[in-house]
């Protein structure tokens, strides 16, 4: 007898916008690979998503199958995890459609998010970026996900999709498992190397404080050659003092997470060197932390029949779990079931 309970269920999306930056890499993605031990793990690319705003059609088609690539160079290995399209799989814009009818225009309205998007794109509040909320909770639901990793941002609409679930589930019966928010293991904090105040995440705007998992090695060198430190000099100005020398710190934790290597190795190391040979070799790290990633992420991209393979089966295996739940909801609407 299997006496083995099953994986618990974990998934999230990942809009396709802007590009992925060493930040997001060493906070988040490189710990996503041993995930997949413990739980039964679906990614998928949330391409609806990306058209609350407006694109430029061949820029968000290329986009999402980079940031697919460059997330499996990343580690996620597609035999071990669901990875997939979302608008390969049309029961999330089906069952998108009913959760609208069972999500409140009040409870949308206090979205944050909504709102901070409404003000930003003032010429163009559609009725998506409204109700992209009730397509996130269809995103979840048809997965039947114990938890679904988020961050700070996106709890509200995690909320959101519990309290839709439970009010579903006691008008039909037990329909959706109610998943519970997930806050990863944080890796390194990596900080904008010109303002150690703010987080190096995913961005649309580059600036020389940020660094992309797919920059080239000279660009990403002469970013660590200007990031900032402080005034001191000399012997024993590499040490890690997080309050007082955040530049420094922040350097001291991306030579840490690419090297394996703990603060006092690191304070050792730099004993006796100024923080121009120090930057150099932070720089030269990162460099041969992305090399791998990047040349894997390219060799993806060129190779088409690959890239399609991986979508086709990641859809069909996704398709076949949401298409289950689609149809439980349906029938228990009073939708008239199809023939075929
Ligand atoms: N809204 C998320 C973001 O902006 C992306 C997303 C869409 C998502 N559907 C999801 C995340 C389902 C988790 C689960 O980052």
């Amino acid at each position: 007898m299997d006496t083995s309970t099953p994986k618990k269920i974990m998934l999230s999306g990942i809009k396709p916008t802007g590009d992925l930056t060493l930040g997001s890499y060493l906070g988040a993605i490189k710990n996503w690979a041993e995930r997949a031990e413990q739980f039964d793990c679906y990614y998928f690319m949330a391409d609806l998503h990306a058209l609350t705003i407006r694109n430029d059609p061949a820029l968000l088609r290329r986009r999402t199958l980079e940031q697919l690539a460059q997330y499996v160079a990343c580690g996620l290995d597609p035999a071990k995890n669901t990875l997939f399209i979302q608008s390969h799989v049309h029961q999330h814009a089906e069952l998108g459609w009913v959760l609208n009818c069972y999500t409140m225009f009040g409870e949308l309205s206090r979205m944050t998010q909504f709102k901070d998007k409404s003000a930003k794109n003032a010429d163009n509040i559609n009725g998506g970026l409204f109700t992209y909320p009730s397509l996130m909770a269809a995103d979840i639901l048809l997965y039947q996900p114990d938890y679904v990793p988020v961050g700070e941002d996106q709890k509200q609409h995690v909320e959101l999709t519990r309290d839709v679930a439970q009010r579903f589930n006691n008008v039909y019966g037990p329909t959706f498992k109610v998943p519970e928010p997930y806050i990863p293991k944080v890796g390194a904090r990596v900080m904008d190397l010109l303002d150690p105040h703010s987080k190096m995440s995913k961005s649309d705007e580059v600036g020389n404080g940020r660094v992309l998992v797919m920059e080239d090695p000279a660009s990403i060198m002469k970013k660590f050659k200007r990031a900032v430190t402080d005034s001191e000099s000399g012997a024993g100005c590499v040490r890690y003092d997080a309050e007082n020398k955040p530049g420094v710190a922040n350097l001291m934790q991306i030579y840490a997470a690419c090297t394996g290597k703990s603060f006092e190795e690191i304070e050792r190391e730099f004993a006796e060197a100024g923080y121009g040979v120090f930057k150099s070799a932070v720089g030269e790290a990162v460099v041969e932390t992305l090399r791998p990633i990047r040349e894997e992420a390219s060799r993806l991209m060129a190779d088409k029949s690959y890239l399609n393979e991986l979508c086709k089966t990641g859809a069909e295996k996704a398709g076949y779990i949401a298409n289950k739940t689609l149809r439980k909801v349906y029938k228990k609407v009073g939708l008239v079931p199809r023939v075929d």
